[in-house]
């Protein structure tokens, strides 16, 4: 029986997954760790509008469970010590410098936890891969728990998070499945317990550990790899008459294929599905599996192609010149419903219009300013000066859309449908186009009102 959980790492995948997970097992106390001090300050915040991730439902699973047996602490070493469960959830991101650069997952961080628990554990502990991890990576993880501990028993298993960030909280009380993949029988057990307070039975897999840590690579490039599908099919419905969201339906339609994941977009983002393909890439041709390589590579591909397509197609349509033109960005966040931008497809777009001189104001509903800044910086191409001179961040969309030339719809907040077009149209510069990435506004109100109107794949 578990007693006390220890999660490393409180971000989009630690937090609501650990609230979760204490809320529906009030008698295990979860105690969810980050040296990132003003992180963990956010989730103690008693004001539940201060907390650190934005996710429909989590504030009320928080007031439930925190204070009761959930805690946000920056005592690792602490927790770790008093844990008999503990889950690692770092961030794995791409290398940016060595081998497998750009395409490696770089484990630094999850070797440091492998460390400091090898350090501080007195007692027996099942270690848990929540992270999404290169295949074999529970290897390493166990190599340097045995060899650094102090003769401790660890058991690792590997429990990947299939979570979606805008619906957390729903994916977490009804996961279509729950995967737990390990080789101690006992070990997986107790983690199945855990589960199974509010998961079906029949939704729990259990599998050997490579096993579970491909799935979780595969799921997120099948899912991205959709994404790419139609959005190629986007491009030649452009050439030819066709409406890419009629085509998605009729294909859809199809139970062989299914109707999800079919949504035409100015490509896709977040922080899994372009870091797994390319890490299910690296893995592939380390054993020489090029053709395997090549063909999954080709779902990035695409989609660099489909950012840069839709830069492209603004600055033609616009006489092929932006310099020195305001185009308001609606949207920031790589999707709806979350304040995360990262691999967000409103970066790249922008940093191709920023060459151009484009002057661009952006309005998103939750990404701060300060964010959208650190994505721009961080790719280097011009200096944050530039950026400063070029981009503007505001408060409200009405600032944004003031005197524009154009708009670009970036991400598909609901909000933006419910916006006084007629009003917009007025405050705008003629002709006004508009350019929609998210084929979310109405093609025949905007015409009728007046509006140039551009949506991907029609
Ligand atoms: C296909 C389409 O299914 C059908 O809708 C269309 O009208 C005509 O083309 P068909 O070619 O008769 O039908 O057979 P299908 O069952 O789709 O199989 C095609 C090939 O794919 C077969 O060689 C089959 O063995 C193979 N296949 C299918 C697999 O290897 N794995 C699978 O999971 C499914
Ligand atoms: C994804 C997986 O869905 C989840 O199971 C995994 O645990 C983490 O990675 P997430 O990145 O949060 O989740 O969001 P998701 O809803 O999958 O969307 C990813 C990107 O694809 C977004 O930019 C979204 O706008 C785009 N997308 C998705 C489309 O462009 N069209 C679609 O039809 C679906
Ligand atoms: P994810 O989307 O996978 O949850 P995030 O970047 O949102 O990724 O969260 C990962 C968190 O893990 C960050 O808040 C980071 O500070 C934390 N973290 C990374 N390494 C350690 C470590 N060794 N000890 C404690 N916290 C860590």
């Amino acid at each position: 029986m578990i007693k006390k959980i220890a999660c490393i790492g409180a971000g989009y995948v630690g937090g609501p997954t650990m609230s979760v997970i204490a809320q529906k097992n009030p008698h295990i106390q979860v105690t969810v760790v980050d040296m990132n001090q003003a992180r963990i300050a956010a989730w103690n915040d008693p004001d539940l509008a201060n907390l650190p991730i934005y996710e429909p439902g989590l504030t009320d699973v928080v007031a439930e469970a925190r204070g009761r047996n959930l805690f946000f602490s920056t005592e690792v070493d602490q927790a770790i010590h008093e844990a008999d469960m503990i889950f690692i959830s770092v961030n794995t991101p791409t290398k940016t410098y060595g081998k497998g650069k750009g395409q490696a997952a770089d484990l630094k961080y999850i070797e440091l936890c492998a460390r400091q628990i090898a350090a501080v554990a007195s007692t027996d502990k099942i270690v848990v891969e929540k992270s999404t991890l290169p295949v074999r990576t529970a290897q390493a993880l166990k190599s340097i728990l045995d060899n650094t501990g102090s003769g401790v028993n660890f058991h690792i298993l590997s429990n990947p998070e299939f979570l979606a960030e805008g619906t957390a909280i729903s994916d977490l009380h009804h996961p279509d499945r729950v995967l737990i993949g390990g080789e101690d029988d006992r070990a997986i057990q107790a983690l199945v317990d855990i589960y199974a307070s509010w998961v079906p039975e029949d939704r729990i897999l259990t599998t050997n550990l490579w096993s579970s840590e491909l799935s979780k690579l595969v799921a997120n490039a099948f899912l991205a790899q959709r994404v790419s599908s139609i959005n190629s099919i986007s491009e030649l419905c452009e050439a030819t008459g066709a409406n890419v969201d009629e085509v998605a339906r009729a294909v859809g339609k199809d139970s062989r294929i299914g109707s999800k994941f079919l949504k035409a977009s100015v490509g896709f983002g977040g922080s899994c599905f372009q870091k797994d393909i390319l890490n299910l890439v690296y893995i592939a041709r380390s054993y020489n599996l090029h053709e395997v390589a090549d063909y999954w590579e080709q779902v990035i591909l695409l989609n660099d192609h489909q950012k840069t397509r839709f830069a492209e197609r603004i600055i033609r349509t616009m006489y092929n010149t932006v310099n020195g033109k305001h185009i308001a960005f609606l949207g920031w966040a790589f999707k709806k419903d979350t304040n995360d931008s990262r691999e967000s497809a409103a970066i790249y777009v922008a940093d191709h219009l920023l060459e151009e001189e484009a002057q661009i104001v952006v309005y998103d509903p939750k990404v701060p300013a300060e964010q959208i800044y650190r994505d721009l910086d961080a790719l280097g191409t011009r200096s944050p000066e530039d950026n400063r001179r070029l981009l503007q961040v505001v408060e409200s969309p009405s600032l944004a859309l003031q005197d524009a030339h154009a708009v670009a719809v970036l991400t598909e907040w609901d909000e933006f449908r419910t916006y006084d077009w007629a009003l917009v149209k007025q405050q705008m510069k003629r002709p006004a186009f508009v350019f929609d990435g998210r084929k979310l506004l109405n093609r025949k109100d905007l015409e009728v009102l007046g509006f140039q109107y551009y949506a991907i794949g029609e």
